[in-house]
């Protein structure tokens, strides 16, 4: 999965610098280039010399070469990459990325870098667990960027034991799994349903709901990332939501009518389609032209249902299609759920509970519960990139079984 694959290496300033001449030894064996960019600290705890002995290539570290003046572009590195690593990561580069303080090499060849980028924080517990580097994390996640950590693998939702860097070979791992997954959606089309919708009262009031958009666009991420082209029509969300894949075409809509219509168009052109956003079952009848004023009494506003998209969509499916729908319930869970399975003709749905806590609406983690016709897989709490990971390798194990019996 490595062999011929251009890695960008960033070493910053930390004890566990030494390790990555083991993350070199084994992406070089495994047939990958490597082109290391160290920051002025990182030159502290290695020495660039066994860094350029054991990748064959000259290390980076200044924007211009002491030897002979040359101007080291790193926008060419951003271009050239297949993935950028940064491994350790410490606390004071991790905030660098996190605000674009573009002030040495590593960091303007991250701001260029057109390749996914994977982080490898390295830093004692304490710094780790500080709000401001658990903020600058989380940021850099949205950002789309992927954070390996001791244990997990990728960013965890517990900070126990967290801060050591995580094994080389671990690190190693972690490429070879995003690298032999991003080849499995190619040419395949996914559309996803994101966020709330929103159902206008009046000019200033709506009906809408807690859906902040990000269980749907960790879905749209991961699909892009295996190199699917994705539909994401998405609800109102915060502007701090936003798609960076290009393989991400977003399409924003307001209410529950907006999105039925939308879906309706681009569904018959979707090998597969994953609903996960909160759609409001009604809406006014009316909608007022002006803003209502207060009148002292009470009022009523009489509701009309809004379309189901996914029952509707569960009609028009046609062979090869695949369709996963969403369950967010309050009690009853999986006979609700079941329910909704049968009623909407989903492939499989996706459980969520919010009896859960850390799952459902607007955390940056979930609890599910993976729901076909015949079986049930519960998983452990994970953050929505990782229970992303776990939904679509779902939906290609369900795309794979529909192409073995046709
Ligand atoms: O956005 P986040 O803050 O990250 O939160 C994620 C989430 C909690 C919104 C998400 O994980 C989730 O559960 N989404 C589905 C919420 C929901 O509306 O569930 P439901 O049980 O009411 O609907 C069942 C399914 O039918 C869903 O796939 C829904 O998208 C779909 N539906 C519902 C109503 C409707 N009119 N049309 C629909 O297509």
């Amino acid at each position: 999965m490595l062999q011929g694959k251009k890695i960008v290496l960033g070493i910053t300033g930390s004890i566990a610098a030494y390790k990555s001449c083991l993350i070199i030894r084994q992406l070089i064996k495994k047939g990958a280039e490597v082109q290391v960019v160290i920051t002025p600290a990182g030159k502290e705890f290695i020495t660039p010399i066994t860094l350029s002995a054991l990748t064959s290539k000259p290390v980076i570290s200044e924007f211009f070469s002491q030897r002979d003046g040359t101007w080291h572009s790193h926008v060419d590195l951003g271009l050239w990459a297949d993935a950028m690593l940064i491994a350790p990561a410490t606390a004071s580069t991790i905030g660098k990325m996190a605000n674009g303080v573009a002030d040495n090499m590593l960091i303007t060849t991250y701001l260029s870098m057109k390749a996914p980028v994977f982080i490898a924080p390295a830093m004692d517990l304490d710094m780790y667990a500080h709000p401001s580097t658990q903020q600058n994390l989380k940021t850099l996640q949205s950002y789309g960027n992927h954070i390996i950590e001791p244990g997990t693998g990728f960013l965890a939702s517990k900070l126990e034991g967290k801060g050591r860097m995580e094994e080389p070979e671990n690190i190693v791992a972690c490429l070879e799994q995003f690298f032999s997954r991003q080849e499995s959606m190619k040419g395949k089309k996914v559309l996803i349903t994101a966020g709330p919708t929103y159902e206008k009262i009046d000019p200033v009031r709506f009906i809408g709901n807690y859906s902040s958009g990000k269980m749907g666009f960790a879905l749209a991420n991961e699909c892009a990332n295996r190199g699917a082209q994705v539909e994401l029509v998405c609800g109102p969300v915060s502007s701090s939501m936003q798609v960076k894949h290009p393989n991400i075409h977003r399409i924003d809509i307001e209410s529950a009518k907006e999105m039925y219509e939308v879906c309706k168009e681009q569904y018959p052109l979707m090998d597969s389609t994953i609903l996960c956003a909160a759609v409001a079952d009604f809406a006014p009848e009316t909608v007022a032209d002006q803003k209502i004023k207060r009148t002292g009494d009470g009022m009523v506003i009489r509701l009309k249902p809004n379309p189901d998209i996914a029952a509707s969509l569960g009609q028009m499916k046609k062979e090869g299609q695949t369709l996963v729908g969403f369950a967010l319930e309050t009690n009853d869970e999986e006979s609700n759920a079941q329910a909704k399975l049968k009623k909407k003709n989903f492939d499989f749905i996706v459980l969520n509970s919010l009896k859960d806590k850390g799952a459902g609406f607007r955390t940056d983690t979930n609890k599910i519960t993976i729901i076909t016709a015949d079986s049930k897989k519960e998983y452990p709490l994970k953050t929505k990139e990782e229970v992303s990971k776990d939904i679509v390798d779902e939906l290609e194990a369900v795309i794979g079984q529909k192409a073995e019996t046709r």
